[in-house]
């Protein structure tokens, strides 16, 4: 987490309109990204390895805790997405898994917060987030993020990143109801601009690595296949539990400390769906640290086949992805770009793919194309690049 103030134009804004709805200046403006991860999926609750970066769209959030009385736990929330007015709610009397819609994020790490042991007083918050939403690029993240931010500031409790991560992830698993791991949160909490957060997810360990795309002549754009998934839905939990099973039988603690090398023996211990999701768990890993050690040593343009691999991984062991992500992944390659996969947990949201900046136009039209002639809703197509983690920004 950075705790400059950064130059951010829509804090202004955002004060502004926080004032006129709740009839006081907030004490601060925060932000925090959304993601996108450049290989190492699934691999985060297995105690592995990821290599996530913080994107350049970020949700902001003006806080003002309550200023009646410490006692007075009365939480009121407005987002400027939608138009649902303000919504209130107790924050000594928060249930898991009772909350519905956007509220469940800020309101879920209230709860976990007061989990932690911490004592959080009622406030007033105003959410923009310019995130897109269920594209896999973790906008739940990056409002709980900014929130987690701004709340540890506003209420003196000093949790080092590392803890808002755990606490972000058990409101996450406990009271949204989504069994994820904790890149997401990695990302949004410790990213830096110019640079992929190389985590190691047993112990919370952190390398930033420079991902300069365009030093090397290329984009990294996101295609949005705008099929929603959600990770409090089965499928994200079952592929969680067959790695579970996968550990268990083969009598380590977590796929971490299996190696490609131990994939023979593994072949014969496990049933044939298991050792296919092990696999991917196992190789994906290590194309992780392939990939960081060749973005050091060669550079962004030498990481294409790594991303390549990563997808057929998903497509075909870990079975995540879906027809529309195939198609983006497989247009985008015979387009032009140098490397492609699906990012995120699966089942729908975005593909990434890295491409020559003279191939950018050639790939975006030809994935337009493929997904209008395949019946398709039309994609999103974007570039990112990799930008700061949460900050204060007023
Ligand atoms: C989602 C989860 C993460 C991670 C990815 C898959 O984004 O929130 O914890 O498991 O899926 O890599």
């Amino acid at each position: 987490m950075n705790t400059t103030t950064r130059t951010d134009a829509k804090a202004g804004t955002l004060a502004d309109r926080f004032e006129a709805t709740f009839g006081a200046a907030p004490h601060g403006v925060w932000a925090a990204p959304g993601r996108v991860n450049l290989i190492g999926e699934h691999t985060d609750y297995n105690e592995g390895f990821v290599l996530p970066f913080a994107i350049d769209k970020r949700a902001r959030t003006a806080v003002r805790l309550r200023s009646d009385s410490l006692r007075n736990t009365t939480v009121r929330l407005l987002s400027t997405v939608g138009n649902q007015g303000v919504i209130e709610a107790d924050a000594a009397a928060l249930v898991p898994g009772a909350v519905k819609g956007w509220a469940k994020y800020p309101l879920g790490v209230v709860w976990a917060l007061q989990h932690h042991g911490l004592e959080i007083p009622g406030f007033d918050l105003l959410l923009d987030s310019n995130v897109p939403l269920g594209a896999g690029l973790s906008s739940s993240h990056a409002i709980e993020c900014a929130v987690i931010t701004a709340l540890n500031e506003l209420t003196g409790s000093g949790l080092s990143p590392e803890e808002m991560v755990r606490v972000t992830q058990h409101a996450e698993n406990a009271f949204v109801g989504a069994p994820t791991g904790i890149m997401d949160q990695s990302a949004a909490l410790r990213g830096s601009s110019g640079h992929a957060v190389f985590l190691d997810c047993r112990d919370q360990a952190v390398e930033l690595v420079p991902f300069d795309a365009q030093k090397a002549g290329l984009v990294l754009q996101v295609i949005d296949t705008k099929v929603s998934h959600s990770h409090a839905d089965g499928g994200y939990a079952s592929r969680r539990t067959s790695c579970e099973l996968g550990a268990g039988l083969l009598g380590v603690k977590a796929l971490r400390d299996v190696t490609v090398t131990d994939l023979k023996d593994a072949r014969g211990l496990l049933d044939p769906i298991t050792f296919r999701r092990v696999r991917h768990i196992i190789t994906e890993n290590d194309r992780v640290l392939q990939t960081v050690d060749t973005l050091r040593n060669l550079g962004p343009a030498h990481i294409g086949n790594l991303l390549d691999a990563s997808h057929a991984s998903m497509r075909d062991d870990f079975e995540i992805s879906c027809p529309e992500l195939d198609l983006a992944v497989d247009t985008a390659r015979n387009h032009g770009a140098i490397g492609a996969r699906m990012t995120g947990g699966g089942f729908g949201g975005s593909a990434i793919a890295l491409t020559p900046v003279a191939h950018m136009q050639q790939v975006r039209d030809a994935v337009i194309r493929a997904f209008a002639e395949a019946g398709f809703t039309a994609p999103d197509i974007f570039t990112v690049t990799p930008a700061a983690g949460a900050e204060r920004i007023r």
